[in-house]
């Protein structure tokens, strides 16, 4: 089987390719600085400046807690492997250009509790890998439109305790900011949001848009949109129920629990029910051959009314498919775009793509999923599928063959076939409560629901 060999030559194949190990120069260790591996802390030092000497070969460099009122251009450029960089708690009132000169490996930038007031488009532009960003107690007032573009791999930004009175949300789009789960907003001075740019943004960003705290005015946009958020279960509403309060007329001091007292907003039409498993973005199926799946197609547009929409789907295997091209096949694409495969093959893996397009809005969504179908039990894999679920399947299989393989010198030959006919059963049983406990921790708890995709 080539996946246990995988599982245990992987480690030796993977040793050459380590980093070796830094190597600690003492002599260029900041005086006010502690040095330890590849981290250089120099927190609460009382700090004006950056310190000289700091060494090359950091990943991580914490400088919060210190009085950092200015960062001159290029002040990390010898710094080429930082990770991640603590600058919070100081007192920078803006950045200048060329600040993160060469320092394009950074992932984690802590900017939070300072006295920043405009976050310019310049700032983050060579800071393409940064995944976290933290801006949250600043005196931001505002956030330029391109100040998030070319940040393809952000994954969390956080905005809140701040005066912001609007967001540049046109600028977060599906392509352009395909991993943003988190955006925090919360405790900040917007008022009237532009909806139908928060509508459309990628549902799984809308899962994580915050915006309690804030001095919302009450209207039936905004209803709306929570009222979809809160029936898909959506956490950054669900926790701030209280907090979420909107003020009549802009008037602050009449302000509405919206989603406790809905009965201000009995004039707004609203989505009623929603069918079948509610609000998904699982982004990777695993299924067995032979069992059935059906993937569905909820993308930003999915809360408006499905008559207008139109889907299609395109498949590794069996390239694109529309509601005439199934005809007649075994697949099947119902109405509201849910595609179901009732026995699904091996060469069904790969990445299925559905889009959703609203004809008279002129609008278009997408949905990605990756399907990796199990072989059946025994055989080896040859898929890409993880080489953790993998070696952990392998591993199984392995302890289930040692103590279940029927005795070779009983004779039967049929009650060897029955084992063996239960022993797939197992595997298959076995993989679904794999899986179960799996994917919430694959998704650090982002997604508490269960997903929406059906395993039947
Ligand atoms: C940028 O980093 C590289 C190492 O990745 C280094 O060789 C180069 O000198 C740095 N550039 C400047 C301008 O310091
Ligand atoms: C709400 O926002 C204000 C500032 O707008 C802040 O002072 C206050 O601490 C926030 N409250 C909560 C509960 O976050
Ligand atoms: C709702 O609509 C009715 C008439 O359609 C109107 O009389 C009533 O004032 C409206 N209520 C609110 C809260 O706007
Ligand atoms: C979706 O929208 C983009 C522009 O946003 C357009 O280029 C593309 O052709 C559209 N696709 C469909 C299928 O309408």
């Amino acid at each position: 089987m080539t996946s246990d060999l995988h599982c245990s030559v992987l480690p030796f194949l993977l040793l050459p390719l380590l980093p070796p190990l830094p190597l600690v120069h003492a002599d260029s260790c900041p005086a006010v600085c502690l040095c330890v591996s590849d981290t250089v802390s120099c927190s609460s030092r009382g700090l004006t400046r950056l310190p000289v000497n700091l060494p090359p070969v950091s990943v991580t460099l914490d400088l919060g807690y210190n009085r950092l009122w200015s960062l001159g251009p290029g002040g990390f450029t010898l710094m080429p492997r930082l990770e991640t960089l603590q600058l919070g708690h100081n007192q920078l009132r803006a950045l200048g250009p060329g600040v993160f000169f060469n320092t394009s490996g950074l992932r984690h930038l802590d900017l939070s509790s300072n006295r920043l007031q405009v976050v310019e488009k310049h700032y983050f532009q060579e800071l393409w890998r940064l995944e976290e960003l933290l801006l949250f107690n600043n005196r931001i007032t505002q956030v330029e439109g391109g100040a998030l573009g070319g940040l393809p791999w952000l994954k969390k930004a956080y905005f809140s305790l701040n005066l912001l009175t609007h967001f540049p949300f046109f600028s977060i789009k599906e392509q352009s900011h395909p991993s943003l789960t988190t955006l925090d907003l919360s405790s900040n001075r917007l008022g009237r949001l532009p909806w139908e740019q928060v509508d459309v943004l990628p549902t799984a960003l809308q899962r994580g848009l915050y915006l309690h705290n804030n001095s919302l005015v009450c209207d039936c946009s905004l209803y709306r949109t929570f009222h979809r958020w809160e029936v898909r279960g959506y956490d950054s509403v669900k926790d701030f129920e209280e907090e979420l309060t909107c003020s009549i007329f802009g008037n602050r001091r009449a302000s509405v629990r919206f989603l406790l007292h809905g009965r201000f907003f009995h004039n707004c039409s609203v989505e009623r029910g929603v069918s079948g498993p509610v609000s998904v973005l699982l982004p990777s199926v695993v299924v067995p051959h032979g069992d059935r799946v059906r993937l569905d197609c909820q993308t930003s547009l999915s809360g408006r009314s499905s008559s207008h929409l139109w889907f299609t789907w395109l498949s590794p295997s069996r390239g694109a498919l529309t509601p005439s091209s199934v005809r007649g096949s075994v697949l099947r694409l119902s109405p509201d775009g849910t595609l179901d495969i009732p026995a699904v093959r091996l060469e069904d893996s790969g990445t299925y793509v559905c889009t959703a397009v609203d004809h008279r809005l002129a609008l278009n969504a997408t949905r990605r999923v990756e399907v990796t179908v199990l072989p059946p039990a025994g055989e080896s894999f040859s898929t890409g599928y993880t080489t953790l679920v993998g070696c952990v399947v392998t591993v199984g299989l392995i302890l289930i063959y040692l103590y279940l393989t029927p005795c070779h010198y009983c004779g039967n030959r049929r009650a060897g076939t029955s084992r063996r006919v239960s022993l797939q059963k197992q595997f298959h049983r076995q993989n679904r409560l794999f899986l179960i406990e799996l994917s919430p921790q694959k998704h650090e708890g982002v997604w508490k629901q269960w997903p929406g995709w059906t395993y039947l």
